[in-house]
């Protein structure tokens, strides 16, 4: 698979199949994580694997928790009665036999007092582009993904972070389960979505939910050529 259909094909996956997956193929995915640019090349990603599978369920549960609780019900604005359809999608999740938890580990402190906030924001690109091509290797070797920063509502993942031993200074950036997806349903090709449907997007209001995540906005409505056009 080339990197064009790895990006265009990826979706992210929920439910997964327990066979594990092939270390090398761990090593394949991270090592195209930390290919990402970073700012003065300061590499401000480590990476937690976890592969052992009661931490791995242990994982899973906690942010299927996360899901419900803080993502559905509080962020979301769904009430606790109508979350359960939607934690269904999720059925096969704690099957995931690993999950890579992308951290925040600073590895250099020289910005000056006026140059944290700006460093700060690179610094979360620059993780989110380690995310992102972790989950673009991974489609190219058939394997699943999905973001999940839900636990960012939740103290930061504290909760995660004491089950996996992350130091206090590390922040947890993104996480995500890896596995072979549990079936092997044809990719459906994205259905092309108005503009209008994401501003009427409004919280606690399941299905439109349902049909916000199918969908993505044409090129022509978030590329502008040369110039912006209105
Ligand atoms: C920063 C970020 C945080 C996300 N957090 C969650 C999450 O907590 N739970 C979840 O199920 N999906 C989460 N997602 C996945 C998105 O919902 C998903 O990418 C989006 O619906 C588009 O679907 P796709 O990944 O299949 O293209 C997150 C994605 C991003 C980029």
């Amino acid at each position: 698979m080339d990197c064009q259909e790895a990006l265009t094909t990826r979706r992210g996956v929920l439910r997964y199949d327990p066979r594990p997956v092939e270390p090398e193929l761990i090593e394949q995915v991270l090592a195209a994580a930390v290919a990402a640019p970073s700012p003065a090349n300061l590499q401000p990603w480590a990476f937690v694997v976890v592969t052992e599978p009661e931490l791995a369920v242990r994982t899973a549960r906690y942010l299927l928790d996360v899901q419900d609780r803080r993502v559905f019900q509080e962020f979301l604005g769904l009430r606790p009665e109508e979350t359960g359809r939607y934690i269904g999608l999720y059925d096969l999740f704690e099957n995931a036999p690993c999950f890579i938890v992308v951290c925040n580990e600073p590895k250099a402190r020289f910005a000056l007092p006026e140059h944290e906030g700006v460093l700060r924001d690179w610094t979360l690109m620059c993780l989110g582009a380690a995310t992102a091509n972790l989950m673009a290797a991974a489609t190219a070797l058939g394997l699943g993904t999905r973001w999940f920063g839900g636990f960012a509502l939740d103290g930061g993942g504290s909760t995660l972070k004491e089950l996996l031993g992350i130091p206090d200074a590390v922040e947890i950036a993104a996480v995500t389960p890896l596995g072979y997806p549990a079936d092997d349903a044809p990719i459906r090709p994205r259905r092309p979505q108005a503009r209008a449907e994401l501003a009427a997007f409004g919280r606690g209001d399941p299905p439109a939910l349902a049909s916000l995540l199918r969908g993505k906005l044409p090129l022509d409505e978030v590329v502008h050529r040369n110039k912006w056009n209105l």
